[in-house]
């Protein structure tokens, strides 16, 4: 059912798997390997909003919009994937970017991800309000400016997560996994991803579920929260699941142990990182030259080495991290290497 919904190619192709030799190494078993989602599109350095927008372009495309509308935070890596995915298609893109995160570093709202929106030509206006991956206000206003200044925008929520067609992406990944997997010999029996709007987690669910439903084959699907809104983002993340289940015709409810969002690692805040973040970040870098952020990646990646130091996740596993992007955002947290700081 997946292969009837509309893709328009926006990546390389499938993403790259990668073998963490040093980092397996370091840990002892299990066998860790990532997919990477943040080399596999040429569109303003990809990530993962990329892929989830391919099955949306369609969309915009028969919508007859001229402005794609979008909001997230100051730092957002998916409002400058829209403004990426805007560029490309020859349309506008207003971006509404929102005070997420309290990092009091002055080119916060400057450098990196936003930076980048505004060089794609996005209009990008900051916003004083704090994180929330609900639907706001000030989206709502933005697509009425749009179209009391004459333009037609098509609405794109936060993380395209909300969008009914926002979990297509992830879904298919999972299939794309299947098919890497019999050209390599490997099998990854848990995948590690970074949770925060819902939808990328939540599409692989869907989609890992309709897998084991074809091969009769379990895996776990294990999301990392890095909201620290944890009870509205596990809603969320069940929800779009669901959704996107029905959607590619399922055909039975989501069991609980198919939705899986563990906390820990976080920290208190959404976009602030924590030791166990910045350890994790090192030991990419630092063995793997696989750099990732201190939002999303590095949260997760501390997730992924916790679950295997502790054997939640065994020795003998063969575990897969979703490498979603992100790395823009570092130049608006510089001064966590800063040896004057
Ligand atoms: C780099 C990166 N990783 C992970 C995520 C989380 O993905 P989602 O919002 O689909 O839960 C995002 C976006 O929110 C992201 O930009």
């Amino acid at each position: 059912m997946l292969h009837e919904f509309p893709r328009y190619p926006l990546t390389f192709g499938p993403s790259p798997l990668q073998h963490l030799k040093r980092l397996t190494q370091y840990l002892g078993g299990a066998q860790v390997w990532a997919k990477r989602e943040d080399v596999s599109s040429g569109l303003a350095f990809g990530g993962n909003k990329v892929r989830k927008l391919e099955y949306i372009v369609p969309d915009i495309l028969a919508s007859g919009a001229d402005t794609l509308v979008s909001i997230g935070g100051y730092q957002s890596n998916h409002t400058r994937q829209v403004a990426a995915v805007a560029a490309h298609l020859g349309l506008k893109a207003r971006l509404v970017q929102e005070k997420w995160v309290p990092w009091e570093d002055p080119t916060n709202d400057q450098v990196g991800n936003i930076l980048l929106s505004r060089m794609m030509g996005a209009d990008s206006r900051l916003d004083a309000a704090g994180f929330d991956i609900g639907i706001r206000d000030s989206w709502k206003q933005a697509l009425a400016e749009v179209e009391a200044a004459g333009g037609t925008p098509y609405p794109i929520p936060a993380g395209a997560s909300e969008h009914p067609l926002g979990g297509l992406g992830f879904a298919n990944w999972a299939f794309e996994v299947a098919e890497q997997e019999k050209q390599l010999g490997v099998f990854f029996d848990t995948i590690v991803v970074c949770t925060v709007t819902g939808s990328t987690h939540a599409g692989m669910i869907a989609g890992f579920a309709a897998l084991e439903d074809l091969t009769g084959v379990r895996r776990r699907v294990i999301g990392i929260d890095a909201s620290a809104t944890l009870e509205q983002t596990r809603d969320q993340v069940a929800r779009i699941a669901r959704n996107t289940a029905a959607l590619i015709e399922l055909g039975r409810d989501l069991r609980d142990d198919e939705i899986q969002v563990l906390e820990g690692w976080a920290g208190d805040l959404y976009g602030v990182p924590v030791a166990s973040t910045m350890d994790a970040m090192a030991l990419g870098a630092q063995l793997e030259a696989m750099i990732t952020d201190p939002v999303y990646e590095g949260k997760s990646l501390a997730g992924l080495i916790d679950l295997v130091k502790t054997g939640d996740i065994g020795k003998d596993s063969t575990v897969l991290y979703a490498h979603l992007g992100g790395q823009p955002a570092i130049n608006a947290y510089h001064s966590l290497w800063d040896p004057a700081a």
